[in-house]
């Protein structure tokens, strides 16, 4: 799918495509402390047109898929799904993203839609619980056994180079765990 140039997606204009990356590192609970995962994946981003909520707000949008494999064994063992969005009279970036755990966020962030430099961006979004916009919704048994409390991310695109961080806080094993992933990759 080629964007359309009749949108104007902003700063998501330069996540469209097929991206890799190999140095990819997980930091996850475990009921003896903490696990380290070194991983690589593939995220797919596809801008798919806009949408019009309320005859008001219009939201550039695109759609993506993140598929994370272990280097240990190949074994895919994180799936993702979302929308990045961004509304380009107010600036608010908006990150929706659901994981088969249970766990779905509604992240934000601000970007005023100039770039930075030709090519390069930065998003910034997050969302909490105590949160009085940006919300996170989790099973109960989630909720109850490894429930979210805030997630943020920070993913910079300069021209083929993304990188990402992030940090999703987690109540587990009778503590607060921050479980961080971040890799760097590169558009196919
Ligand atoms: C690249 C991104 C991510 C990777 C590679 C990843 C990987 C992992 C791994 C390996 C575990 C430990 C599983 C286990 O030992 O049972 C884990 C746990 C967890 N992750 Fe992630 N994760 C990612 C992103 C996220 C995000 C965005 C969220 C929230 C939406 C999240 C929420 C959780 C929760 C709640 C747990 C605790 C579940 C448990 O250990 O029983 N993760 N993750």
């Amino acid at each position: 799918m080629s964007i359309d140039t009749e949108i104007d997606y902003g700063p998501l204009t330069n996540l469209e495509g097929v991206w890799k990356g190999d140095k990819g590192l997980d930091i996850a609970p475990d009921p003896d402390g903490t696990e380290r995962n070194p991983y690589y994946e593939t995220i797919s981003y596809s801008a798919i047109g806009d949408v019009t909520n309320a005859k008001s707000q219009v939201l550039a949008v695109v759609h993506y898929r993140q598929i994370v494999q272990l280097k240990s064994n190949d074994k895919i063992f994180h799936d993702q799904t979302g929308y990045w969005m961004w509304d380009k009279k107010t600036g608010i970036v908006i990150h929706s993203l659901t994981i088969p755990r249970a766990v779905s966020i509604l992240a934000g962030g601000f970007h005023n839609g100039k770039e930075q430099s030709a090519g390069h961006f930065i998003l910034q979004v997050s969302a909490a619980l105590n949160d009085k916009d940006w919300h996170i919704i989790q099973s109960p048994f989630m909720r109850d056994n490894a429930r979210t409390t805030a997630f943020k991310q920070q993913l910079s695109v300069d021209n083929d180079t993304l990188s990402y961080t992030q940090t999703t806080t987690v109540e587990i094993y009778g503590k607060v765990f921050e479980h961080t992933d971040q890799n760097e990759l590169t558009r196919q």
